[in-house]
């Protein structure tokens, strides 16, 4: 106590945090609230969310379009994973962990490239077909110690939707990701064929905040008309509130929708087509329903896909440590479309970057806000916010806690 404390200051002294109440730290009565301040700061937490719920869930991991070739792949890194997304055949797309089996190798430390017919390891040589079996151990004889059968590249499972591309690391595969898209997303989904688009741009942003504020932050519109004025121009910021209020589902990954004011062509600084190549049956003259903006997202570990007549966008956001996260986004546009021709890439990403940037500066300081000894969660509400509700619960559900 300082020597100008007084007795009186004490007694003013607001009162402790409201302890949860003892059946789940969402439910508060009347109310529900986001999740006690420990969980976005505890490192201990962060590795058991790693394991339960990132190595478990479908992660969005990138689209067909990267790996057009037998051979082809790109690499998902996820915190201490890493991950090799490779097409194997013509038919066949293979998430080989990125590890040799001999002695631990991190296979390819290129973030893309092409495998010839065999993948090598340079350390001691070891090669494996582009399916994953091992093809030959240097001067170790399959048979003679061990069979090759069992020694080949280990895989994460893989499920592909209307050319996106989601892995699991969980050791049963959750059910596939079509079973889990609603038909409306994917009858949109199909006007725009995603089989035929190309990613346009990857561009990665970083924030200082726990990987649970992105989730939160991005199953509620309810800070669009603050946070987000550019935003705002384009996107019917109440119908996408309504859709978290109406028809948001607790599934591991689900469509949506993301609407564009009516009288609108994109979602764009001003409304406008951002690209002029149209996607999918949209540029051979298919009606353009009122609206149109579909997408999809997975949970709890985030992604975001949000498409529209002439383009979308995916941000995919990644675990790096309790108090901090990275989003990898990609812009997509017709494969035909021509770079300079039919787009520009700078006035195509300004309005994702721009609300990507404000977004990311909130997540910052509130992660430096929830990080104050004195925060407790305050009520969420019902009408605005209940995507953060179903959202939690997936997450403590997968976390094996009470929800
Ligand atoms: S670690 Fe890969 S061949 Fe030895
Ligand atoms: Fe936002």
């Amino acid at each position: 106590m300082n020597a100008t404390t007084t007795e009186s200051d004490l007694r003013v002294t607001p009162e402790a945090p409201v302890p949860p109440s003892p059946d789940s730290v969402l439910e508060h009565g009347r109310y529900f609230t986001s999740l006690p301040r420990e969980y976005y700061l505890d490192e201990e937490r962060f590795k058991s969310e790693v394991d339960r719920v990132w190595c478990e869930q479908w992660v969005y991991a990138g689209h067909v379009s990267q790996i057009p070739r037998p051979g082809d792949y790109f690499i998902l890194n996820m915190q201490d994973e890493s991950l090799i997304i490779t097409r194997s055949s013509a038919t066949e797309i293979n998430a080989f962990h990125n590890v040799c089996r001999h002695r631990g190798l991190r296979l390819c430390q290129e973030s893309k490239g092409h495998f010839g017919p065999r993948i090598v390891c340079p350390y001691h040589t070891w090669s494996y077909g582009r399916d994953g079996t091992l093809h030959k151990a240097t001067r170790m004889t399959d048979g003679e110690f061990f069979d090759y059968a069992d020694w080949g590249l280990a895989k994460a499972h893989v499920s592909v939707w209307q050319g996106f591309i989601f892995v699991s690391m969980a050791e049963k595969a959750p059910a596939p990701v079509s079973s889990m898209i609603d038909a409306k997303t994917n009858a949109d989904m199909e006007m725009i064929e995603p089989l035929r688009m190309k990613v346009a741009v990857e561009k990665i942003y970083e924030a200082d905040a726990n990987w649970k504020l992105l989730l939160e932050n991005g199953v509620e519109c309810y800070h669009c008309p603050s946070v987000h004025p550019e935003f705002c121009v384009s996107l019917d910021a109440s119908a996408m509130a309504d859709y978290y209020a109406e028809d948001y589902l607790p599934n591991l990954v689900q469509g949506l929708i993301i609407p564009v004011k009516g009288e609108l062509e994109s979602l764009s600084m001003d409304g406008r087509y951002l690209s002029k190549k149209l996607l999918g049956k949209f540029g051979e003259g298919t009606p353009i329903p009122y609206a149109f903006g579909t997408g999809f997202m997975t949970q709890p570990g985030y992604a975001w896909g949000g498409f529209h007549p002439d383009y979308g966008m995916v941000a995919s956001t990644l675990p790096v440590s309790a108090g901090r996260s990275i989003m990898i986004c990609q812009w997509f546009v017709h494969e035909d479309a021509v770079e300079g021709v039919d787009y520009d890439v700078e006035e195509m990403i300004k309005i994702w970057d721009i609300t990507n940037h404000q977004d990311l500066a909130i997540q910052e300081r509130q992660q430096l806000g929830v990080s104050g000894r004195r925060y407790v969660p305050g009520p969420n509400s019902p009408s605005q916010e209940p995507g953060i509700h179903s959202a939690l619960r997936k997450y403590l559900e997968m976390m094996g806690e009470p929800y």
